[in-house]
């Protein structure tokens, strides 16, 4: 597969870098991308601003989303090879990806023809007697969409697909790991009938391309997903522009004494180990009710150690290699300084190469990193508490919220936990790893702020201009 039809389009020729795009595992070439800089990255903003100017009728940004999601499932094997290949993911896992892409841009699609507005009801103050009140959303201007490598089709789609709908053209800058999918996204956008300026993707080092955007006061939204550390360096290098910011989280379980543990089990097993854990929404710390750790951890470690690991391109692969070998060394690390300071491994702990076997470590430190850091691998550490008010003390020991699950059948438990724990979703029976593509989806503390889900990240792009009506008469 080549893109060299692609180097042209979203970046100036002219610039003349290029760079060949390799399968992780095979360092096979998959393809040539134009590499930008801060040049491109203000041409780029150029053309969407151009394209902002002109405009775009709802309807049309809504067929146009609409072909989109149809082109990308007929594009779904050859964007989930894609995906596989650049960064990695395992092939089951890679196509239910380009399955969600297709949901998050259909709803994108629904949701342009029905953007938000309400009447105000001016009456309710003397004062607005007679005057109809009624906002009306107008797409705030150029979105700079900054996205990571582990969904790089659908992380892509919920940044670009509810700013078309909302009337907003994008700038993209893909993960340096995972240009390829975002180029493939534009084609298919352009041939699903996206004017030109509409969605530009330039690709190259962060720092020139996203300074560019961060100083460009045309660019009116920046949605960035990725660490907290660059995430709030956005924020603080552009205050005056709307952010969407999806940072991390060691998203967090607790097991009471009374949960299905089987389901426990399994969605534990799932939540853990998926792409390896390297999802903001990986399950990271595992606290059990002590009346049941025993038990419960002795049927989970074996579970964890059957978790099919290696190859992505084997269907059965659920654990395929991290994104480069300083991320597993990083995580091999971090594990050895657990077991350093007391911790017991009891699966896995195993590295080779970019591989690091599925993880279970019981006792790590509240301090130690396995703990209080995100770890983006493919390791689950558990801890004992005495019951729920012990796991909500610990669960919020923490400086991210993001997704964080209990599992019990006591109600009032599951209530207490949904109001005290500090997190952006709370799930009751449900694993922390899950997320339906329409619904709010976000954190709190460094977890970051605004949501996604389609319409909740259109709520972000648009403004709400109130228009007051005076059929007539003195004011
Ligand atoms: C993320 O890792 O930020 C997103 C996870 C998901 O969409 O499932």
């Amino acid at each position: 597969m080549t893109y060299e039809s692609l180097q042209s389009r979203p970046i100036d020729a002219k610039a003349g870098v290029v760079e060949t795009r390799r399968d992780l595992l095979t360092g096979e070439a998959l393809g040539v991308v134009a590499v930008g800089g801060a040049a491109e990255a203000a041409r780029a903003v150029d053309r969407a601003h151009t394209a902002f100017m002109r405009g775009l009728p709802a309807d049309v940004r809504s067929q146009i989303l609409s072909r989109a999601a149809s082109l990308l499932e007929e594009s779904a094997d050859e964007l989930a090879t894609l995906i596989r290949r650049e960064v990695g993911k395992p092939a089951t896992a890679a196509a239910t990806e380009v399955a969600r892409a297709v949901t998050t841009t259909r709803y994108a699609a629904e949701e342009a023809r029905r953007l938000p507005g309400e009447r105000v009801p001016l009456e309710a103050t003397a004062a607005g007697a007679g005057v109809l009140a009624v906002t009306v959303p107008e797409p705030r201007g150029v979105v700079a969409a900054i996205t990571p490598f582990n969904f790089p089709v659908n992380l892509v789609m919920h940044k670009v697909a509810p700013a078309l709908a909302a009337g907003c053209p994008v700038v993209l800058k893909p993960s340096e790991k995972a240009p390829l999918t975002s180029l493939r996204i534009a084609e298919l956008l352009a041939e699903a009938g996206l004017p030109e300026g509409w969605l530009e993707v330039v690709h190259g080092h962060p720092e020139p391309i996203v300074d560019a955007w961060c100083d460009d006061d045309r660019v009116a939204v920046l949605t960035f997903t990725g660490s907290a550390k660059v995430g709030w360096s956005l924020k603080a290098r552009s205050p005056r522009k709307i952010h969407i910011l999806e940072l991390g989280s060691t998203s967090a379980m607790y097991v009471s004494r009374d949960a299905d543990l089987d389901l426990a089990r399994r969605d534990a097993v799932q939540a853990g180990f998926a792409y390896a854990g390297q999802a903001c929404i990986s399950l990271q710390r595992l606290y059990v009710d002590d009346v049941i750790a025993d038990e419960f951890l002795a049927l989970l470690a074996p579970d964890v150690s059957g978790v099919r690991a290696g190859d992505p391109a084997a269907p059965e692969v659920v654990v395929g290699p991290l994104i480069t070998d300083a991320a597993a060394e990083r995580v091999s690390t971090w594990i050895g300084e657990a077991r350093d300071r007391g911790a017991t491994i009891l699966a896995g702990g195993d590295r080779e190469g970019p591989l690091v076997s599925p993880t279970l470590v019981l006792g790590a430190q509240a301090d130690d990193k396995l703990m209080c850091e995100e770890v983006f691998g493919p390791v689950i550490s558990a801890a004992r508490v005495s019951g729920v008010d012990e796991a909500i003390e610990r669960i919020n020991d923490s400086r991210f919220g993001l997704n964080t699950s209990i599992y019990t059948r006591d109600l009032a438990a599951s209530l207490r936990f949904a109001e005290q724990v500090r997190s952006g979703t709370v799930l009751v029976n449900m694993p922390p790893s899950f997320r339906a593509d329409h619904m709010p989806y976000g954190g709190i503390g460094d977890s970051g702020q605004g949501r996604e889900g389609v319409r909740y990240t259109i709520a972000e792009m648009v403004d709400m201009k109130l228009v007051l009506l005076n059929p007539g008469g003195a004011w």
